[in-house]
């Protein structure tokens, strides 16, 4: 497929016009509708695109499609205005070169949809990217706002453009899209007043009307009933197919896109709505004194409600409506408006607010879609302008659109056939002539500044004097009678005198494209567009920024008398102003033809084909690209592209461009005839040869990237092969010192363990020789030690026989000296010997048991009751003796140690135990405990300095105590005195002395045989303490106290010593009662102290606790 597609292949009818034959009309529209009916609607002539208006969808602009045509050359596939499109997007951002579109044709051809699929293929083959995707968005979304607002459904076209359309595209060096701008010529703004039959209003009024919320209408003061408006023509107020709803939330949208600010869509949308209102605006009239009628507004709501949207006072623009002030050289004259002026006053107000809201939104959308960077850019322009119209009656509008076609032909002519003739001329190229029809005397019929119709009917408005439609069409009749383009029945010119399809209001042009009758009626008006400076004063009063803005003139500080250009003259400057644009740019043409004239897919009226073929002048262009080339080019450039095609201009041509390329061809062998070498081009008749050409550097170029991409691919593969070299001598390095290291190591290991084993075998070897050798050695040893043994056993046997044997002698002749002593003295020895053996015997055992005693004497403790056992029984009485005396002197040897104190202490102890041992329970707990006595520690303590004073005697004994209350048994702490001869009683805190009772006056102390620490100190009776009565204390000293006052007692000579009853229940005197005190045995759980109850007079309780 690659390379061998073209536009040839499955070929319906021919794609390019150039390639018919025989070329004729007939075969021509044949062609044309062959293809239109396989819904082929585009054809070719060269690189001119035609296009049939299919009137339905087709499916050739799927993403697919866009695929397909992207980066193809321009024959290489059927003719689609997406090649084109691709052709014109490379060129300009391949080539560097600014590129126009211009699409023409008649009203509903299809131009507005053709600039849109050029739009659309172009975002979608251009680049991508978030900033790049905004800039495409906004540009393609400018298209729904401006259709909204300047298109209407006309009996030609359900969307027609009713203004022309300019849009440049801006592209930076790569092809991101950077911006545009867009250029509005004249709208249609009669419209807004009037549509003829069948037609509608334009598009945004029944939009908002259907597709606005209840909400927004009612902000608007807006009624959805489309009947209730009389700018909004009744009879087609929608067309099938088309959803004004849905259309306006399109609308919407596009305007946020494009970024219209909500303040300013609602800005937008009042003004429509005041647009509305104000067609809704009558007058009546109003007799005067002068016999004048003056108009006068006849119902004001709607006047009012306008007011109220656009924030004008009512009564300004009520007062404008009536009155019209003229300002001549500085006189002010205010006249009367009739009825009829007031309509026209309120028409052209309409139309102007229409107008100019239409030219704001431009302005505004170029703000947004604006460039951004200021650096050099391409450029593509979309011209989509209103098509040549012919109507059954034409007016200014028509006029002035007619105007612009011509001047495009001119364009298209003086481009395509004029340039190309004249550039093979230029070029010496043989050529011949080829007539074609130069519009150029048709445009300078319209336009020429001294006798063109624009410039006289310019004259004719700025002329003093009255001024009607009438006095215009006389002045052309008498000026442009003779000229040929020019028919009028009043002119000189005879030949249409009696002519009746020519009316005497109108004139005849015969356009490129056909006749056309204009009424001249109006043409004076809209040249004019005049609107009276009191509406635009009372719209600049409008507190609303969009009106403000749109009439500058109203402000009182721009007063201008002078007139605003006329709308013709406006006009022809802007349409001069596009084609000097224009022709700075590669023009790139579609030209489309509608195949019918009822809207409808499937036909084609060949009459009404073959009149636009004609004056779109397409047969000449076919001529005229058949007579020529298809392609040139300058030899520089040439010479640059396909250089490489021949190996004598490889790499460099040093000779002049023009031998090069001669080399070139020659050497590609293209035959002669397919081209030709002009001044400073080349000229190639056939397509094909390019093509060809294009191939073979496409393939050349493919080798040479071949080529590029070896000797890179070779260099890299190189560079990485060393590199790895490198690192592989690098790794293979550190690998084998690491294995070798790893085989040293296993090898050293090996060896030792082998080492090992053959030291080990040669140790084991030597050490069972040296056992060996150290058995051999102790074998001889042992054999000689037993040897010896024997020998010395044999000998101590023989000396021990021989010894035994001299000790028998001996013993033998002992007894026999013995027995022979004793027979001789028996007789003198045997009475005394016994005795002596015996006391020898006992006295050496009595020495042995001292020894032994002396050796086992136990230690010096008194305590201690060990003793050696005896050894002998008749040593009983002995030993037990000695124990005591031991003993004895062992507790003599202790007390010699004793203190005085100590020894007094003991002798404190003893009497103690003498008085309570057994007796009391409560005496083994105070064996352990020394007597201290002061355990106040009186005389030091500075507390009881006092008490200390108070007590002239020696304190013997200290305490704190508790007294029992004789009334109720409770006890009280009191600090317990004792002295050499009284006993007190103090207040422990205060040290105060409570009682002091002379030790004389003690009759007796009685306690309790319990553990418990009571007792009480009777009294005598009749003595100085006994008064109150006996006491009754306690005290955990008790023993202590007790043997203290005892041995006090005993130690006074003149004293009975005090007899200590220790009983369970005695009697004690309280005052005048006697009462019993008892102690019983409580529950443990009392405590371990014992408590004292008064239970009546007679009886005090004391529980003590009984000891586990
Ligand atoms: N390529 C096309 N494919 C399908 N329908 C088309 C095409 N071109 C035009 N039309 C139809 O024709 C109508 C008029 O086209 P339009 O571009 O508005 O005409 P013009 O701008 O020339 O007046 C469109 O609304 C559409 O319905
Ligand atoms: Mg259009």
């Amino acid at each position: 497929m690659e390379g061998k597609a073209s536009l040839l292949d499955n070929m319906i009818g021919v794609g390019d016009m150039v390639l018919l034959e025989p070329l004729s009309e007939d075969s021509f529209l044949e062609n044309l509708k062959k293809r239109f009916d396989h819904n082929e609607i585009y054809t070719y002539i060269g690189s001119v695109v035609i296009s049939m208006n299919p009137y339905r969808s087709l499916p050739i602009y799927t993403p697919e499609k866009v695929e397909e045509y992207r980066n193809r050359n321009f024959y290489e596939l059927s003719p689609h205005i997406y090649a084109l499109a691709d052709e014109a997007y490379r060129s300009l951002r391949d080539q560097d070169k600014d590129q126009c579109i211009l699409i023409t044709g008649e009203s509903g051809a299809g131009k507005t949809e053709a600039s849109k699929l050029v739009m659309s293929y172009v975002a979608a083959v251009c680049g991508k990217g978030q900033e790049v995707n905004k800039v495409k968005e906004q540009l393609l979304q400018s298209n729904p706002v401006l259709e909204a607002f300047g298109n209407a459904k006309t009996v030609r076209n359900d969307n027609s453009s009713r203004f022309g359309k300019y849009m440049d595209i801006e592209f930076d060096f790569k092809g991101d899209p950077l911006g545009g701008v867009i250029s509005n010529y004249l709208l249609e703004k009669s419209r807004v007043v009037k549509q003829p039959r069948g037609e509608r209003n334009f598009h945004v009024f029944y939009q908002l009307l259907s597709g606005a919320s209840d909400e927004t209408l009612k902000k608007l003061k807006l009624d959805r009933d489309v009947s209730k408006y009389n700018y909004l023509c009744l009879d087609s107020a929608s067309v099938s197919g088309v959803d004004d709803a849905a259309n306006f939330r399109t609308v919407r949208n596009a305007m946020q896109i494009v970024g219209f600010m909500e303040d300013e869509v609602q800005s937008v949308l009042q003004l429509v709505a005041a647009v509305l209102k104000l067609g809704n605006i009558e007058f009546k009239p109003e007799s005067r004194s002068n016999g004048l009628d003056e108009s006068r507004v006849k119902d004001k709501n709607d006047l009012k409600e306008m007011c109220e949207l656009l924030g004008i006072e009512q009564s300004v623009l009520e007062r404008a409506f009536s009155y019209r002030t003229v300002e001549a050289k500085s006189e002010k004259v205010s006249t009367t408006l009739n009825v009829a002026q007031a309509y026209y006053a309120r028409d052209a107000l309409a139309k102007n607010l229409y107008s100019r809201l239409f030219s704001w939104l431009v302005t505004r959308i170029n703000g947004s879609i604006k460039a951004q960077a200021k650096t050099r850019h391409k450029v593509m322009g979309v011209l989509d302008i209103y098509g040549f119209e012919i109507f059954e009656d034409n007016s200014f509008e028509q006029f002035i659109i007619n105007y612009c076609n011509e001047k495009l032909q001119q364009i298209f002519i003086e481009l395509t056939l004029r340039e190309e003739q004249e550039e093979y001329i230029r070029e010496g190229i043989e050529w011949t002539n080829i007539e074609y029809f130069n519009n150029a005397v048709i445009c300078d019929l319209m336009e020429n500044n001294q006798n063109g119709i624009l410039a006289m009917l310019d004259e004719e408005c700025l002329r003093p004097g009255t001024v009607t439609d009438e006095t215009f069409l006389d002045k052309l009749n008498t000026i442009c009678a003779e000229h040929q383009h020019f028919e009028s029945r009043l002119s000189k010119n005879s030949k249409f005198l009696t002519d009746h399809s020519l009316p005497h209001n109108c004139f005849r042009i015969q356009h490129y494209a056909g006749k056309v009758l204009y009424r001249v009626e109006g043409f004076v008006d809209k040249n004019n567009d005049l609107l009276y400076r009191d509406l635009s004063q009372a719209m600049y009063k409008a507190n609303h920024n969009l009106i403000k803005q749109l009439f500058p003139e109203g402000s009182p500080a721009k007063i201008n008398l002078k007139r605003p250009p006329t709308a013709g003259f406006q006009f022809k400057a802007s349409v001069g102003t596009l084609m000097r644009n224009l022709q700075t740019k590669n023009p790139n043409y579609i030209r489309c033809i509608k195949p019918n004239d009822k809207k409808a897919s499937h036909i084609f009226t060949e009459s009404l084909v073959c009149h636009q073929v004609r004056y779109l002048g397409l047969m000449e262009n076919v001529r005229v690209r058949r007579a020529g080339y298809a392609f040139r080019q300058a030899y520089e450039p040439c010479l640059e592209r396909y250089k490489m095609l021949c190996k004598k201009t490889w790499p460099h041509w040093k000779g002049p461009a023009r031998q090069g390329v001669e080399v070139l061809m020659a050497d590609l062998k293209v035959p002669a005839e397919e081209y030709s070498y002009g001044r400073s081009k080349i000229f190639i008749r056939n397509p094909r040869t390019l093509f060809f050409l294009e191939e073979r550097r496409r393939q050349c170029l493919q080798d040479l990237a071949a080529l590029i991409q070896k000797i890179y691919r070779g260099w890299k593969c190189r560079r990485q092969f060393l590199l790895m070299k490198k690192s592989q001598v690098v790794v293979a390095a550190w690998y084998r010192r690491y294995a070798q290291e790893k085989k040293y190591k296993k090898i050293k290991r090996a060896t030792t363990v082998m080492q090992s084993y053959a030291r080990g075998w040669q140790a084991r070897k030597l050490l069972r020789q040296l056992k060996h050798q150290k058995r051999c050695e102790e074998a001889a040893t042992t054999i000689a030690a037993y040897w010896h043994g024997t020998q010395a056993r044999r000998e101590l046997r023989r000396l021990k026989e021989e010894a035994r044997r001299k000790h028998a002698v001996a013993v033998i002749w002992a007894y026999w000296q013995g027995l022979k002593v004793r027979r001789e003295y028996r007789k003198f020895f045997r009475a005394n010997a016994g005795k002596k053996i015996y006391n020898f015997t006992v006295q050496r055992i009595i020495q042995k048991y001292f020894l032994n005693l002396r050796k086992n004497l136990p230690s010096m403790s008194p305590i201690d009751k060990s003793w050696p056992t005896r050894p002998y029984s008749f040593l009983d009485g002995v030993h037990t003796e000695l124990r005591r005396i031991f003993h004895l002197w062992r507790c003599k040897k202790y007390r010699s140690q004793f203190t005085e104190e100590k020894k007094a202490v003991y002798e404190e102890k003893l009497e103690a135990s003498k008085l309570f041992k057994d007796r009391k329970a409560l005496y083994p707990s105070s064996v352990s405990q020394s007597f201290k006595g002061d355990y106040l520690e009186i005389n030091k303590n500075p507390k009881y300095q006092k008490l200390h004073s108070a007590v002239d005697e020696k304190v013997l004994l200290a305490d704190t105590i508790s007294k029992i209350n004789r009334a109720n048994g409770k006890g009280t702490p009191r600090i317990f005195l004792l002295t050499k001869k009284s006993v007190v009683l103090a207040d422990q805190k205060t040290g105060q002395v409570k009682a002091s009772v002379p030790l004389l006056d003690l009759a007796s102390v009685s306690v309790s045989k319990q553990s418990d620490g009571f007792f009480a100190l009777k009294l005598k009776e009749g003595s100085a303490s006994a008064v109150k009565g006996d006491f009754l204390l306690s005290s955990e000293r008790l023993i202590e106290i007790i043997t203290k006052l005892y041995r006090l007692s005993a130690a006074n000579a003149e004293r009975v010593p005090l007899s200590v009853d220790i009983s369970d229940e005695f009697l004690v005197q309280f005052k005048t009662d006697k009462v019993c005190v008892k102690f019983i045995q409580g529950s443990p759980r009392n405590g371990n102290s014992a408590s004292c109850k008064r239970k009546n007079n007679r009886l005090l309780e004391v529980s003590v606790p009984s000891t586990p």
